[in-house]
């Protein structure tokens, strides 16, 4: 069998034109999208994900406001910043790119986002209403892998999904996004034994480890007719690369996510629907 390639580019445009359709119709009605990131440090990696963030943002019409502290700030004056952009009224979203410096509690940082700015999904409030089948905003790289589930049809009810990742980015909140779909869904991890065993017997996997020197997601450990989802990225002789080897698992899938262009754009595209979702709730807030 050779699977179908899940294009996260093509998916991705589909989302971004949505949103630049809503920003439109939030532009006519007096209100313009903002989102304020804070990317502390000069993380290299980190500055090119926040970089491909604003470029995303100017290309549907929301508004940027770049905010890049020194690596030494302290959390208190973080703390500050985020406090000055909960209550600044032309704000509608908020992101700290992750991780932070060890001086900084991360804990701490992502909690003290307003719930309702929180355009990653991240707060305790709204990985708490996630749990609870209630989140309006969700955590982007999880929604982006369920938005390729639902464009190219592929069913969840009933299937058994494995995930390797058990992140507050992505595992774990996937792990409730897809339980309310009615999936059976299994979390493994570094600790986990025979996970060869567990992913050959799952429908569809999600690999995201991210080491090829500890991991690698190979087809023998697939079962035919699976749909694999790689949210790995690393680097390897300068050339990025996921969990898994595209082209040897593509032969046996019905459907493989490539990397680059499979879930990374997803990532940015639904941080502006995300963007554009906080921008409306304002509204309701007196904002
Ligand atoms: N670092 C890597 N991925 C992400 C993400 O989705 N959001 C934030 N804030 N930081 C990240």
């Amino acid at each position: 069998m050779t699977g179908k390639k899940i294009d996260g580019l093509e998916v991705a445009k589909s989302v971004k034109e949505r949103v630049r359709k809503s920003v439109e119709e939030l532009k006519k009605q007096g209100l313009e999208p903002c989102l304020a990131t804070i990317l502390v440090g000069d993380n290299a990696a980190s500055a090119t994900y926040v970089r491909n963030k604003h470029k995303a943002c100017q290309e549907v019409g929301i508004i940027t406001k770049d905010h890049n502290p020194s690596k030494s700030i302290s959390q208190n004056e973080l703390n500050e910043l985020i406090d000055s952009l909960n209550n600044d009224r032309n704000v509608h979203g908020i992101l700290v790119q992750l991780p932070l410096p060890d001086q900084l509690d991360e804990f701490v940082t992502i909690s003290r986002i307003s719930p309702i700015k929180d355009v990653d999904g991240l707060t305790p409030h709204n990985m708490g209403l996630l749990s609870m089948r209630k989140a309006i905003l969700k955590a982007c790289t999880p929604s982006g892998i369920m938005e390729m589930f639902d464009y190219y049809d592929i069913e969840l009810e009933g299937k058994t999904i494995v995930i390797i990742n058990r992140s507050n980015l992505i595992g774990k909140p996937l792990y409730h996004m897809l339980l309310e779909k009615n999936a059976t869904v299994i979390t493994c991890h570094s600790k986990t034994k025979n996970i060869k065993e567990i992913c050959k017997n799952a429908d569809i996997v999600v690999s995201g480890v991210g080491d090829r020197t500890k991991f690698v997601l190979t087809p023998d450990m697939i079962k035919d007719g699976a749909v694999v989802i790689d949210v790995a990225i690393s680097r390897i002789d300068g050339k990025l690369t996921g969990d898994a080897d595209y082209e040897k698992i593509i032969e046996k899938v019905s459907y493989a996510t490539p990397v680059p262009g499979g879930v990374g754009p997803m990532t940015v595209s639904m941080l502006l629907r995300n963007t554009v979702t906080a921008a409306s709730l304002s509204k309701g807030f007196g904002n």
